[in-house]
């Protein structure tokens, strides 16, 4: 019996990863049907995680939980409760380093679990703070942007720490198909920020062209644009590409996807692995272009809810 629970979902980012980082807007959909639960339940040993990468006390935790364990100690401390007792589980399944936001997730679930365990309900503000905690850990200098998709119902517009929902007609269907490798979120960030010191004209340009691309995304979502948006995702993957962070395995599915018929499509999230969002029309296109996807090579491909977290917000 649960003492009690929290959940969180995955999202992907539309579009503005890595400009985000450096102050440009991004805008990200939360993906319900990849989400995961924490649930604390008392007992009379230590503090204890239950997941299916480690069962055990958290204090022989092992260096790849260091984030959620940083969730769940920071989310202790500031309700004031025993660091022993209880034990979290963690149930369901975000694809780790896929650009997904499965840290982000893990960390949202465990402080809402243990906060509601002791009694307190966080509040947005809280609940961000000790998400980012964990996010530090987990990639270095987040921007935010990840701690706040995977709680949000709409799609978000999110710029320098301030988020807002997105409201959305959008019919058009998305596609995530994952390369299968590793995304390196810290090493794709530090690239940038290296790329950006080098040469700093030549970045400026690329991220201000992201995220003029970005703002006119946001009307495409409202006006239910859907080749405009298509060929936005498309032109901002090249840019991604410029800016370091893609590789030839998404290069490859995001000239799959094209072929197959979608509008656009581009890598999501950190980059240099992880997963490729593309645009498809209609619902029977985007079966054609997940087909297209698995036989270029994608370990695995989603077809959120056809209008993912698109709901008006
Ligand atoms: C990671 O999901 C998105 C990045 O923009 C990093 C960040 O926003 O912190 C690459």
């Amino acid at each position: 019996q649960a003492a009690a629970s929290g959940t969180a979902h995955a999202k992907v980012i539309l579009l503005g990863e890595h400009a985000v980082v450096h102050g440009a807007p991004a805008i990200a959909l939360p993906v319900h049907s990849l989400a995961l639960t924490a649930s604390v339940t008392r007992t009379d040993r230590p503090l204890w995680i239950d997941s299916v990468l480690y069962r055990g006390p958290i204090a022989a935790a092992p260096e790849l939980l260091a984030a959620p364990v940083t969730a769940l100690a920071e989310t202790l401390r500031f309700t004031g409760a025993p660091a022993t007792g209880l034990t979290v589980r963690i149930d369901g399944e975000i694809p780790a380093e896929r650009g997904l936001g499965s840290s982000a997730a893990v960390a949202a679930a465990i402080s809402t679990a243990v906060a509601r365990a002791a009694g307190v309900e966080l509040g947005a503000r809280e609940r961000f703070d000790l998400i980012q905690a964990a996010e530090r850990v987990a990639h270095g200098t987040p921007s935010g942007l990840d701690a706040r998709a995977v709680v949000s119902d709409t799609a978000v517009w999110f710029q320098r720490g301030d988020v807002r929902a997105l409201p959305s007609a959008f019919t058009g269907v998305f596609v995530i198909a994952d390369t299968g490798l590793h995304g390196r979120t810290r090493e794709a960030v530090g690239g940038v920020a290296a790329l950006k010191a080098a040469d700093p004209a030549r970045v400026e340009r690329i991220l201000d062209r992201i995220a003029a691309l970005t703002a006119a995304a946001a009307g495409d979502l409202a006006a239910d644009a859907r080749a405009a948006l298509g060929e936005r995702m498309t032109e901002t993957h090249r840019m991604l590409a410029e800016l370091t962070v893609s590789s030839p395995e998404l290069d490859r599915l995001v000239g799959a996807a094209t072929a197959a018929g979608a509008l656009g499509a581009k890598l999501t999230g950190g980059g240099r692995g992880g997963c490729v969002l593309a645009l498809a029309d209609t619902p029977v296109d985007a079966a054609r272009i997940a087909a297209g996807l698995r036989a270029a090579g994608a370990e695995r491909t989603w077809m959120p809810a056809a209008r993912p977290g698109l709901t008006p917000g």
